[in-house]
């Protein structure tokens, strides 16, 4: 679809519109090498649109993806060994777009936050953030009170000791949110304190909680302000 070529540069994220026409004006923008005029239509499939110089890509739709990702799926774009991996759960013209946000082991269930935006992936990776990840937790036998108190406390694993854990136990099951995202964290948090993981299930990525009914191996579209 064609459309103007100030309305291009401002939602390209160059500049306003305002801004954009005044480099315009000023003969700072080409169109496929030719100068161009307020006015001038550009196809965004097509056309390469320069400003001082520099091609200005189109901006892409931002898209922000909840999926809970079933037991025994790689998170990854290939795998070596062929097993299904994430992507082979969306559709063909999604699977091209978007990336993971972070990772769950093969064996871990729950949400996944999948996208194009590479704003949203710097902050949710970014440590100094905190954004919070929870996990429900099932193990096999009961914890103690003793065991509880060291995960809340940060216990020490291979690469160092993990900050402070909030741990709630409820219905047989324990709830972990930690803001970090070490290699296996949950698990070898757990395997310090003996207790074993029977099922491992991330609930909540900082706000977006994983939708009760999402069954697994589906997703749901989402807005950037559901999870930031
Ligand atoms: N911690 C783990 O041990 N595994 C996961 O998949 C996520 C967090």
């Amino acid at each position: 679809m064609l459309e103007r070529v100030q309305k291009y540069l401002s939602s390209a994220g160059v500049a306003s519109r305002r801004k954009a026409e005044e480099f315009i004006q000023s003969g700072q923008v080409f169109i496929n090498g030719k100068k161009a005029k307020l006015g001038d239509k550009v196809n965004p499939e097509k056309d390469v649109v320069k400003v001082y110089g520099k091609i200005v890509k189109p901006q892409a739709e931002k898209i922000y993806i909840g999926l809970n990702k079933p037991h025994n799926y790689v998170v990854s774009k290939k795998d070596p060994r062929h097993r299904k991996t994430v992507f082979d759960l969306l559709p063909e013209d999604l699977r091209t777009k978007v990336w993971n946000v972070g990772r769950l082991d093969y064996g871990t269930e729950g949400l996944l936050i999948m996208t194009n935006d590479g704003d949203l992936t710097q902050a949710l990776a970014h440590p100094k953030y905190e954004h919070e990840k929870e996990y429900e937790i099932t193990t096999s036998e009961q914890p103690t009170e003793t065991q509880l108190e060291q995960l809340r406390e940060g216990v020490e694993i291979a690469t160092g000791l993990t900050y402070p854990a909030k741990i709630k136990a409820k219905n047989g099951k324990i709830y972990m949110t930690i803001h970090e995202g070490k290699k296996r964290q949950v698990r070898r948090m757990m395997d310090v304190v003996g207790l074993d993981v029977r099922n491992l299930k991330r609930i909540r990525v900082n706000n977006l909680k994983l939708p009760a009914d999402l069954a697994p191996g589906q997703y749901v579209m989402v807005k950037k302000e559901e999870i930031l």
